[in-house]
């Protein structure tokens, strides 16, 4: 493979950062633009001593009354101040790319804010011009809306709006109105929002809801199914994933095609995400694969769903994988195993960082940051307020980085958003920087073996083990490169034994252990495991 073919967003490492946690540079508590510049050195410096990510994902910087913290954007082309400035947005571009670190936006165009203006224009008259840029409807009446939707954070998805005498659709909070993507006015808006950060050399996007632009012509009701929740126990086959949805996407790539090297990463429905990339070239370039997120501590469960992933994909397409994010509990802590559970976090990694895919991380986990207990009073999340104590939010995931053993991590000065981590005393980048054992420590190896290892990044994927019961271990490979990952999922020491024709070789070489093992060299078809070990080994 040419050493110069490297595309960012297939062979590189995507980071996500959240915003409001990230580092606060002004003291207000809250994460800033020029925070994050301060420590793009950390996310790559172009040594292994940082931690070499290709791409940052930067949660939405918009504008915004904060209903859904960003992802309710009254402005699609300026920056809140609390997050700073159009110019602490150019530099920041301008010193991510001095140091080959791309910038992802997170674009959210399934609905703006009730504050965007032209959301007040809608609302403000029947015969506004801007009224059909969002999806209104008389229903029965107050009291009878249009159709039995259920809206994801809770309640009916349609809000009676009184000053009219019609109702609107929400798919999540009534803060967040749909936007009516049936309007051929609001595909062009929307995209000329999007030529304003491209020519501001933004090199991608991330597609918030993409799964859900168009709804039902006709707003069937949708049909009965059991669940917990009322918004589960419905089947959303009217209002989430309309084929005519399909068409916006294309259109995006083509866009984005006509810019050098752009992305466009699909958040879209689980048990759809296929659809979504298309023929494999003309749709998303990427969509998250979110069934890590829902899986246990089972070297089966991810097998299968790699496996699927494998053999699912149109030809072309590339996975994406990720086991953390901004709306789930923080995989330490689904992982959590006492005394072992950074060897866990070393194992999840490694897995995440040697799949055929591109790998999202989210910010933190490459300390092992553990998902945060945030007393009731302090719940900033709508969901959280709303159905504590059965569902306790998303704040949990999405407590301040933790930079140092200063009093708020060394996050900010002043009084932060969401309460730090009790334990950053010990879990912090500054102490994990010191310690080679360290999650931080791993990761940096982890990043950096791969950046040099093309089998790693482009290989082709075999798993070596048909039916896994407590190891995985599988084969990644180019024209001239095999490298073969071996994960113990178990605290016993284990032997795997491989059958020796699925092997281009049988002598391998260490290039990265979770462990220190003796020997450097294995010889034959067989490996002993330490517990929990995780074994890069290249062919000799
Ligand atoms: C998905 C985002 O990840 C989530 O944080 C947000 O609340 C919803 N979309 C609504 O925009």
């Amino acid at each position: 493979m040419p050493k110069n073919d490297f595309l960012w967003w297939r062979d590189g490492v995507i980071y996500q950062i959240y915003p409001r946690s990230f580092a606060d540079s002004n003291g207000n508590g809250i994460g800033d633009l020029p925070g994050i510049i301060e420590h793009l050195d950390y996310l790559n410096n172009g040594t292994p001593d940082s931690l070499g990510v290709d791409a940052i994902w930067l949660s939405p910087v918009y504008p915004s009354p904060m209903h859904d913290f960003g992802y309710d954007v009254s402005n699609y082309h300026d920056i809140h101040p609390d997050f700073g400035t159009l110019e602490d947005f150019g530099r920041l571009v301008e010193e991510a790319h001095k140091r080959g670190i791309r910038i992802v936006m997170d674009w959210v165009m399934n609905h703006s804010s009730h504050e965007h203006a032209w959301f007040v224009e809608s609302r403000s008259s029947r015969d506004n011009p801007k009224r059909d840029w969002y999806i209104w409807h008389d229903g029965g009446g107050p009291g009878k809306p249009p159709n039995n939707w259920q809206a994801v954070f809770g309640g009916s998805s349609w809000t009676w709006d009184e000053a009219t005498g019609q109702y609107y659709l929400h798919l999540f909070l009534p803060e967040q109105p749909d936007l009516n993507w049936r309007n051929p006015e609001i595909h062009e808006a929307l995209f000329d929002e999007l030529h304003f950060w491209l020519d501001r050399g933004v090199d991608g996007f991330r597609l918030d809801v993409a799964s859900a632009y168009y709804k039902d012509a006709e707003l069937r009701n949708n049909p009965f199914r059991l669940g917990l929740r009322p918004y589960d126990r419905q089947h959303h086959i009217h209002d989430w994933n309309q084929p005519e949805t399909h068409g916006v996407i294309r259109d995006l790539r083509k866009l984005l095609d006509q810019y050098p090297e752009r992305m466009a990463v699909g958040e879209v429905s689980r048990g759809h995400i296929v659809e979504y990339y298309g023929n494999g070239q003309d749709e998303f370039h990427l969509n998250f694969n979110f069934d890590f997120l829902h899986q246990s501590w089972d070297p089966r469960g991810f097998q299968r769903m790699v496996q699927q992933w494998e053999t699912g994909l149109p030809p072309g397409a590339w996975p994406c994988y990720v086991l953390s994010n901004h709306d789930v509990t923080r995989h330490y802590s689904r992982y959590a195993a006492g005394r072992w559970s950074d060897a866990r976090a070393k194992v999840a990694a490694t897995m995440l960082l040697t799949l055929r895919g591109t790998p999202f991380l989210y910010y933190g986990e490459e300390i092992g940051m553990r998902q945060g207990r945030i007393p009731h009073a302090q719940i900033q999340d709508p969901p959280g307020k709303r159905y504590w104590p059965l569902y306790k939010g998303r704040d949990g995931c999405r407590t301040p980085m933790q930079w140092n053993d200063w009093p708020n991590a060394g996050f900010t000065t002043g009084s932060p958003w969401l309460p730090v981590n009790a334990d950053h005393p010990l879990v912090n980048v500054a102490a994990e920087s010191q310690d080679p054992n360290s999650v931080l420590s791993f990761y940096r190896r982890l990043i950096w073996l791969r950046k040099a290892t093309p089998a790693l990044q482009r290989g082709s994927y075999t798993s070596l083990i048909g039916q896994p019961v407590g190891q995985l271990a599988y084969l990644r490979q180019t024209e001239d490169q095999a490298v073969l990952v071996c994960l113990n999922f178990f605290s016993r020491p284990a032997t795997v034994e491989f059958d020796p024709a699925m092997l281009p070789t049988l002598g391998w070489r260490v290039l990265l252990s979770s462990v220190s093992r003796e020997d450097d060299r294995v010889l034959g078809s067989r490996i002993e495991l330490a517990p929990f070990e995780a074994c890069i080994l290249g062919g000799v």
